[in-house]
């Protein structure tokens, strides 16, 4: 089996929940993320109990959008608690920014993935885009409903920033679709989690991205 391009979007509250799905869909994951709902269901000890139950990296979606000494204040709390990545919003500026990735791996919003980011986030796509290049942050958020965004997205961006989609699934993207557009890594959250048989529904994900080659 290679190695796993699908991150699962843990959006649950409770804990118990959380560790039963993480424990039988991690075989098909490359990473688990987890954002405000697990967070403040489960409080971020839920970290360290994943990466125990899974082996695999911890992606702490807060997207942070603060001034740089509060980005830092919560960083520091979220990496100490064992996340491997922050996502972080680019659009408050850089020394928000470099705040974060001063402390660790950082992940930057590039652009999302719901029909309102064509309101604000997307007009300044371009200067994140930039933004990202010159801090070579890990990776990239780009939007997993628009292919031809994350095509347009990875041609900006240097090789070796890694572009990370949620979308695929509730919110209509299509993950073989998204991964020909240039996609390093997909992000699945309630058509693995809210589905009858969440291990089948990874497993359903992980061969479709397979198939791509
Ligand atoms: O359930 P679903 O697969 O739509 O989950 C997508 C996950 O990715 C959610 O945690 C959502 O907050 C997050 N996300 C997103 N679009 C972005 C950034 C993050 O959907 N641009």
């Amino acid at each position: 089996m290679s190695e796993s391009r699908l991150i699962l979007a843990l959006d649950v509250y409770e804990r118990e929940r959380a560790l039963e799905i993480a424990e039988c869909t991690a075989e098909y994951l490359w990473a688990i993320k987890i954002n405000w709902p697990l967070i403040i269901g489960s409080g971020l000890k839920i970290i360290t109990e994943l990466k125990q139950v899974t082996g695999l990296p911890i992606i702490a979606d807060v997207k942070l959008a603060d001034i740089p000494n509060t980005n830092r204040l919560i960083a520091r709390k979220v990496f100490e608690a064992g996340a491997d990545y922050i996502i972080a919003h680019g659009f408050v500026g850089r020394d928000s920014v470099e705040a974060v990735m001063e402390l660790g791996e950082t992940i930057i919003v590039v652009e999302m993935s719901h029909p309102g980011a064509k309101e604000f986030i997307q007009p300044v796509t371009e200067g994140l885009i930039e933004l990202a290049n010159e801090l070579e942050s890990f990776g990239v958020i780009a939007p997993a409903t628009r292919p031809e965004r994350v095509e347009y997205i990875r041609s900006k961006l240097k090789p070796g920033i890694r572009v990370i989609t949620p979308g695929v699934g509730a919110q209509g993207g299509k993950a073989e679709e998204v991964i020909r557009a240039g996609a390093d890594y997909i992000i699945v959250g309630r058509s693995i989690y809210g589905s009858e048989n969440p291990r089948e529904s990874a497993r359903r994900i992980f061969e479709e991205i397979e198939g791509v080659v």
